[in-house]
């Protein structure tokens, strides 16, 4: 039931500081310490190589996913479409683990995939927000998200969700491997500033309805940029919008665009910066600029510590690995408005279904 909300999107962005607390309390105990079966860290530590398996927005949360596990696992991790995978499967290493992220459990490319590797009897796991599902039943190992249900087609809970049960696993992974950074990566009180931080950009929501209607009610295009897990973020932001807004919107690792796509801006095309990461913001502050010099408007989205004085959206600073978590829901928010404010049908846009059934 969506009780006063207009559209379940909005109800579950919403949602995502309470699905934080209940993850930490899921997952972590009250000295941080993860709470992951051993079995499945064991079957894990045996493996040189992770390989996440994924579709759509599960896919960008995998690629946080490679951040997390490289980070604070120390193995090396890739991260791969279901749809490709399942017909060009690459070389694999000598000892791989597959992690498959699915919010319904439920989609047909990411099964064709598990149905092969099953029968070469490799491990895996499945983080998916259904229990029972059936990519649940039929891996090795199940973690599950304890999102609630998610409703609209377009997915914002479990994304978060994905990232944050990454993070737990990695950091489980990391510490049962004697690993420093692991185990000084204080999750519980991360977490803690996350749903905090959550909450703070949710209640100021309107301010992103006003940025909607003022750069996006017109524009037929529109481009998000960043480097690194900006980049990934970069991705999921433009998904969200063009799924329910029809904007033609595309992420962008931020050096790529003037290889090319930069003929594309026009006078008053948004460009969305994300900078959340200190190696990288200074570079990605003058990508934009470069946008800007050929008529775009940019729009920022920058950690506190980052921020500068004009930018549209600050979010709380959080561990830089964990930015997504907080970057994302501005992003969220404004293809939710935009979809709103041109009449849409916000969680049912057209030509999709919630759980994608065919190859
Ligand atoms: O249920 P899954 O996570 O496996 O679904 C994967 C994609 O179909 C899904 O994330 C899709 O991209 C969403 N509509 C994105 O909002």
């Amino acid at each position: 039931d969506k009780g006063t909300y207009p559209y379940y999107m909005l109800k579950e962005i919403d949602e995502q500081p309470n699905v934080m607390r209940k993850l930490s309390s899921e997952y972590l105990n009250e000295d941080g310490t993860p709470v992951v079966q051993d079995e499945l860290l064991d079957a894990m530590k045996q493996s040189d190589r992770l390989y996440i398996i994924a579709a759509g927005t599960s896919y960008h949360a995998g690629l946080v996913g490679k951040e997390l596990f490289e980070k604070l696992s120390e193995v090396p991790t890739e991260v791969h479409v279901s749809s490709e995978f399942a017909y060009n499967m690459p070389l694999l290493s000598k000892n791989p683990f597959f992690i498959f992220l699915s919010q319904s459990g439920e989609t047909a490319d990411s099964r064709e995939v598990l149905v092969n590797l099953n029968r070469l009897n490799y491990k895996s796991l499945t983080i998916t927000n259904v229990a029972n599902s059936t990519l649940s039943r039929e891996s090795n190992y199940t973690l599950l998200l304890h999102a609630g249900p998610e409703i609209s087609v377009a997915s914002t809970k479990a994304y978060t969700a994905q990232i944050t049960v990454e993070a737990i696993l990695a950091k489980a992974l990391g510490e049962s491997e004697g690993i420093a950074k692991a185990k000084d990566f204080n999750l519980k009180q991360q977490l803690g500033f996350v749903a905090t931080g959550m909450q703070s950009i949710v209640d100021e929501k309107e301010t992103i309805n006003e940025i909607s209607k003022k750069y996006f009610a017109d524009a037929n295009r529109a481009f998000y940029i960043g480097r690194g897990i900006d980049y990934f973020v970069s991705l999921e932001s433009s998904l969200k919008l063009k799924e329910i807004s029809y904007i033609l919107a595309e992420g962008f690792a931020s050096g790529e665009l003037k290889h090319g796509t930069i003929a594309l801006i026009e006078e008053d095309t948004p460009v969305v910066g994300i900078i959340t990461q200190s190696n990288t913001a200074g570079l990605t502050r003058s990508n934009l600029e470069e946008t800007m010099a050929r008529g775009a408007k940019a729009i920022t989205i920058a950690t506190e510590s980052l921020s500068k004085e004009n930018d549209d959206i600050v979010v709380p600073d959080v561990d830089e690995l964990l930015t997504p978590l907080l970057s994302v829901i501005p992003a969220q928010l404004l293809a939710y408005y935009t979809s709103l404010n041109k009449g849409l049908d916000v969680d049912h846009p057209r030509n999709l279904a919630k759980s994608v059934t065919v190859q």
